[in-house]
């Protein structure tokens, strides 16, 4: 399974990456105008960091806009994935952007037809939005569990990411489903470590440890 971190903040790329946990990033232009900035040097300073895929988000309400400003991001670096929107104009960019050999992550999922409309078209990526789907009292991992059943029946290429991750369940459950990615924020990678058990158990060992040698 791959990790990769949803942020457009350098400093939090670099803390999982000390950790070997930096598989690759996601943004989104949220994402990017919370770095403020110049955005192009941002995503040319995130692709430098990074040594896997970093999806950046193409905006745009047309096919020809979204190809136009995706051929533009791929620009920033060679491992640029482009985000799509899951439209009828997306998809319609997804495979233009996929016959000139430019990887595309569908994002806004929300449903299992939406996700195999999106393989269909040639997406390398596919990003269901668990966490708000949650926020809306339905199942986000159900979701994914539907689209990871969905490409295995018909051997499908396109990976999913899980996004909109809000705690380590939903990475713990995206494992159990053998989904490709879970893209997390950084709070969430860093919960990933804790458990109460290690922490009162190390601080009884440095306890004991102190007195063996006091
Ligand atoms: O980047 C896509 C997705 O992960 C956004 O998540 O937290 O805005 O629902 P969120």
């Amino acid at each position: 399974m791959q990790f990769f971190l949803d942020t457009a903040n350098l400093a939090e790329m670099r803390a999982a990456k000390a950790w070997g946990l930096l598989d690759g990033v996601t943004t989104n232009p949220t994402l990017m105008a919370r770095e403020g900035g110049d955005w192009r040097a941002v995503m040319q300073a995130i692709c430098r960091e990074v040594e896997g895929p970093v999806s950046l988000e193409a905006v745009g309400d047309t096919a020809d806009e979204l190809i136009a400003m995706g051929l533009d991001l791929v620009r920033n670096g060679p491992n640029v994935v482009v985000k799509i929107p899951m439209t009828p104009e997306g998809l319609k960019a997804v495979r233009v952007l996929r016959s000139k050999g430019v990887d595309t992550n569908v994002t806004l999922v929300f449903s299992p037809m939406q996700a195999l409309l999106a393989a269909k078209a040639g997406a390398s990526f596919i990003s269901p939005f668990v966490g708000r789907l949650d926020g809306l009292s339905q199942d986000g991992m159900q979701l994914v569990a539907d689209i990871m059943a969905i490409l295995r029946n018909y051997s499908m290429e396109a990976r999913v990411i899980v996004a909109s991750v809000r705690h380590p369940r939903h990475v713990a459950e995206a494992a159990l489903m053998g989904a490709h990615v879970a893209t997390v924020p950084f709070a969430v990678l860093r919960q990933m470590f804790d458990h109460p058990l290690t922490s009162a158990g190390l601080e009884m060992f440095n306890k004991d440890w102190a007195a063996l040698n006091g």
